[in-house]
């Protein structure tokens, strides 16, 4: 089977502003006349919306492992259901968080082998891996989306945050023909700088 599907996504840290960039993107796609397909993750499957939902619930205390499982059976499900069966389209595949967001927050963030997200990734994913990846960077003490009600749980966030954030730029670093740093700025600003790059890439 003939890989015709492009795969793009959107990564960085809690409100750095992918899904906004993520929805432009598809509608820019989409005026331009691209079949496309937004997907975000976990949660795009029946199983997948309801560990998104364990996932998300704060209150609930997760063990580091455990919580990358439920993520990778959720990509599971995803990748074999959804993502697997349109390869073969000519059509674009918009991600909201992919593989890059278990790499940089359960390997760098919480400290789980790169090697076993590796190995468990290539069961699951077979090969199948974004085109372009686009990394919205900005510190993490500028976005404050997650703040917590005293400084002290503010301050363990934003270090844990400033973890994947190197994380990211690591991953980057390691495949800079897929994975692109863009500079978070104004919406537009950042929206600009994506479309370049995605201009670079497609044609
Ligand atoms: N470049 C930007 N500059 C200022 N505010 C932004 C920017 N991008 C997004 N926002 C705002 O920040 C918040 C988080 O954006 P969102 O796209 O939901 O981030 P994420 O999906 O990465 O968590 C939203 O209120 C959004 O309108
Ligand atoms: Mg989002």
């Amino acid at each position: 089977m003939k890989k015709k599907a492009t795969i793009v996504s959107f990564e960085g840290i809690d409100g750095c502003g992918k899904s906004t960039q993520a929805k432009q993107f598809v509608r820019y796609l989409k005026s331009k006349g691209f079949k496309t397909l937004f997907f975000k993750e976990p949660g795009t499957t029946a199983l997948g919306k309801k560990l998104r939902k364990i996932l998300l619930a704060k209150k609930q205390d997760i063990l580091p492992l455990s919580e990358l499982f439920l993520y990778l059976a959720a990509r599971n499900e995803l990748v074999t259901k959804k993502i697997k069966p349109c390869l073969n389209k000519k059509v674009i595949l918009v991600f909201d968080r992919f593989i890059d967001s278990t790499i940089a927050y359960q390997g760098y963030g919480r400290g789980i082998s790169l090697n076993l997200i590796e190995n468990m990734h290539s069961v699951i994913l077979n090969g199948i891996i974004p085109d372009i990846t686009f990394v919205i960077d900005a510190p993490a003490s500028e976005l404050r989306k997650v703040i917590g009600k005293d400084a002290d749980r503010l301050e363990k966030s934003i270090k844990f945050q400033e973890m994947v954030r190197r994380g990211y730029l690591k991953i980057a670093e390691n495949e800079p023909k897929r994975v692109k740093i863009i500079k978070r700025g104004s919406i537009n600003e950042t929206f600009q700088s994506i479309q370049k790059l995605w201009q670079e890439f497609f044609e």
